[in-house]
Parts: structure tokens; C-alpha cells; sequence
């Protein structure tokens, strides 16, 4: 069975891509998909929001001012850039924290609505991450992910799949298969939605029925 990367290893990674990653994972790329999860988590007024692997928080602009978001993730640099981001852009609703996000340092059901974008497949243990999702979400909250999994297409799962220890170099894997990994967890998706460029990667929510 194949060693799997340790998370220290995902947090170098992005402790040094952090100047970097704007530009490479900016609003051109991939803020159709930020937006649309943003829709997908059907957010309330006062609705209180975590975002897991927050990381330079490019997706906090989007959300609605009237909630409160409190994002987390691995790597102080990144967390640096979402908090220069919060105080340009003044969004006084928005927190962002040091934590890992398999091990949550919150009470169970503490949040209306858990978000995880293009992090399910940047993170080591993805099913233990998805368990500590499912247990801050309140019941019947919803759980959204935005994210490139395995295609269906069988010649391009075999592309990405070759491509994966490339891939794995720069911080995710590209041969995640959705549809087990939610199923591992017991999770239904409720919605799924292509996003971003050719539509290859996927924002799907799902109701915790836990
Ligand atoms: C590709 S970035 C996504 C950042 C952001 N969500 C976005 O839309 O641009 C993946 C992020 O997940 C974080 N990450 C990976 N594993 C993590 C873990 N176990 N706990 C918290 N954050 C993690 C990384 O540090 C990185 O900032």
C-alpha cells in the first residue's frame, strides 16, 4: 500500500507556495467554483460558517456579510495572506485560525454550515478531515465541497492518475474519487454541480444527516 504523505509535508507545501498561490489559484481559475459554493451552502442570515483549509482565504469576499465565517488551516503563511485579505477588504465577520482540520478544536454541531474548497484532496487523511466536518455541522446543515475528483471518463482517470505523483509534489492528489470517499463517511450528495475551466472540477453539497 502507498505511504501516505504526512501532513507536516502538505504544510511545507504550502507554507512556501503561500506568495505564490493567489496568483496561481486566483479569481480567474477557479472563483465560478468559489461561487457556486458559496450557493450551495443555502447560508441564512446569522448563519455561522466554517471553512476548513481556508487557506489565503480567496473565498472570504464571497460569502454574505450578514454571517460569521471562521476559517482554518495548516499553514501560518497562507493563514498571513487571509488575514491581510480580512483587514483590506474589512470584513469584520471573518476569523481564520491555526488548526487541523482532522483534529477540529470545536464543539460538536457548532456551526450551521461546513465549506471545504479545493482542500479535500490537498489533505492527507481526507475521510478523518469529512468526519470532523460532519461532527461541528449541526444536523440537517449543509456540507459542501469544491474540489477535482477522479474523472468517469476512463482514459482521462488514467491521465490523472499517472499525473498524480506530479500533483502530489504541489500540494493534492489528482485521482481522488468522490463517490467513495463521501460514501466511506455516509455522506449523500444533494447537489452536484461541474465548475471552473472544461468544467473539471465538481461542487457538490450534502445534507448532514448525522
Ligand atoms: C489548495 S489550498 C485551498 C485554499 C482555499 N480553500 C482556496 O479556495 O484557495 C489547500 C489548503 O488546505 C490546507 N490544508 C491541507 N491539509 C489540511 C489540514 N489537515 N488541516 C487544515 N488545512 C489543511 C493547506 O494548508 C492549503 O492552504
Amino acid at each position: 500500500m502507498k505511504k501516505q504523505k504526512s501532513p507536516k509535508v502538505v504544510e511545507r507545501i504550502y507554507e512556501a507556495m503561500a506568495p505564490y498561490y493567489d496568483f496561481i489559484y486566483g479569481k480567474l481559475l477557479f472563483n465560478e467554483g468559489r461561487e457556486v459554493s458559496i450557493e450551495l451552502l443555502d447560508l441564512k442570515s446569522g448563519d455561522r460558517i466554517l471553512e476548513v483549509g481556508v487557506g489565503t482565504g480567496l473565498t472570504l469576499p464571497l460569502y454574505p456579510l450578514n454571517c460569521k465565517v471562521v476559517g482554518v488551516d495548516l499553514s501560518e503563511n497562507m493563514l498571513k495572506e487571509a488575514e491581510k485579505l480580512i483587514k483590506k477588504k474589512k470584513l469584520r465577520n471573518f476569523e481564520v485560525k491555526k488548526m487541523d482540520a482532522t483534529k477540529l478544536e470545536f464543539k460538536d454541531s457548532s456551526f450551521d454550515a461546513v465549506l471545504g474548497n479545493l482542500f479535500i484532496s490537498a489533505t492527507t487523511y481526507p475521510e478523518n478531515a469529512l468526519r470532523e466536518m460532519i461532527r461541528v455541522c449541526k444536523p440537517k446543515g449543509m456540507i459542501v465541497l469544491m474540489n477535482h475528483f477522479l474523472s468517469e471518463n476512463p482514459w482521462v482517470a488514467r491521465a490523472e492518475t499517472a499525473f498524480n505523483p506530479i500533483a502530489e509534489k504541489i500540494g493534492y492528489k489528482s485521482n481522488l474519487e468522490m463517490n467513495n470517499l463521501l460514501a466511506s463517511v455516509g455522506l449523500k450528495p444533494k447537489t452536484i454541480k461541474k465548475v471552473n475551466l472544461f468544467n473539471l472540477w465538481t461542487a457538490v453539497s450534502m445534507e448532514n444527516n448525522k
